[in-house]
């Protein structure tokens, strides 16, 4: 008998991934094109972009660097991406403010990156009809839009935002077979992690909380392979917690 094709292998796919140039949309990027997506990434640092685009595997690759906070870098992303058959938002900030001390201009500058940027780059490919039928688009979120961590009041929020967003394109783009989905990292080990330790944020305790240990890249960078692969062709507006246990406690149900 002859193999059936790898239904979570990305071969043939061409895949959008955003935030490329660190941590998480890093691996997402590299382990895509591990399993034979042709990627377009994207980034605001030039150089590390450049250092990601190196590290991929297999040929005709193509990267953009944009500020996705702008609506020029938006635009630019969306014109120059060309036909995606999926769309990973993994570019993002994080800032540890206490509630008293936040004020509109905190909140713009972690609701422009972390939630205009995905919507607003999501419309502008849809309106240009550049995600494929059986397409996926994939919301990286955060543990923290659930689990009310301390300081985090804008980060939350606007990582809530993306789960309300995922429900109404999975309804709005279902009949084209999109899909769209999002998953929940804990902690993961990233420069981002890392600025956030030296902010104050007790990691290691938090660590030790966590029954499978402090997350990697990869961990994320897998379970993203599965949500763009055909292998989750019947999940839409889905998402999963990717946080080696950390939230058992809390007993959180989607
Ligand atoms: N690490 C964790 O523990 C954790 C937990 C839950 C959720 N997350 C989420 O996972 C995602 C990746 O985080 P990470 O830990 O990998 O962080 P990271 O290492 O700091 O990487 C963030 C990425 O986002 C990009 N980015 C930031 N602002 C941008 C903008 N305005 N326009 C375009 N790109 C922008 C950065 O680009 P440049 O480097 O080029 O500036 C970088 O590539 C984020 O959405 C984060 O909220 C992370």
């Amino acid at each position: 008998m002859t193999a059936k094709s790898d239904p979570f292998s990305l071969n043939g796919k061409r895949v959008l991934v955003t935030g490329a140039s660190s941590g998480i949309g890093r691996q997402i990027a590299i382990t895509c094109s591990q399993v034979g997506a042709q990627m377009v990434i994207c980034g605001r640092d030039a150089k590390r972009l450049q250092s990601t685009f190196a590290e991929l595997y297999g040929e005709d690759h193509a990267l953009i660097v944009a500020d996705l906070s702008t609506e020029e870098g938006v635009t630019r992303v969306a014109n120059e991406s060309g036909a995606l058959d999926g769309l990973v938002h993994a570019a993002g900030i994080a800032r540890l403010v206490p509630f008293r001390l936040i004020n509109a201009s905190h909140l713009q500058t972690i609701f422009n990156t972390n939630t205009y940027g995905p919507l607003l780059l999501t419309q502008a490919v849809l309106a240009r009809k550049c995600i494929a039928r059986q397409g996926s688009i994939l919301f990286i979120s955060a543990l923290a839009s659930h689990s009310g961590a301390m300081a985090t009041g804008a980060y939350a929020a606007s990582k809530s935002a993306l789960l309300g967003a995922m429900r109404t394109l999975a309804i709005e783009l279902g009949r084209q077979g999109i899909r769209a989905n999002c998953i929940a990292p804990g902690y993961v080990r990233t420069p981002m992690l890392e600025g956030l330790g030296q902010g104050g944020a007790n990691m290691a305790e938090l660590i030790a909380r966590t029954p499978l240990g402090m997350g990697e890249p990869e961990d994320i960078a897998y379970t993203s392979v599965f949500y763009l692969s055909d292998a989750s062709r019947g999940l839409t507006s889905n998402y999963t917690i990717v946080d080696g246990g950390l939230s058992i406690p809390l007993d959180i149900h989607s």
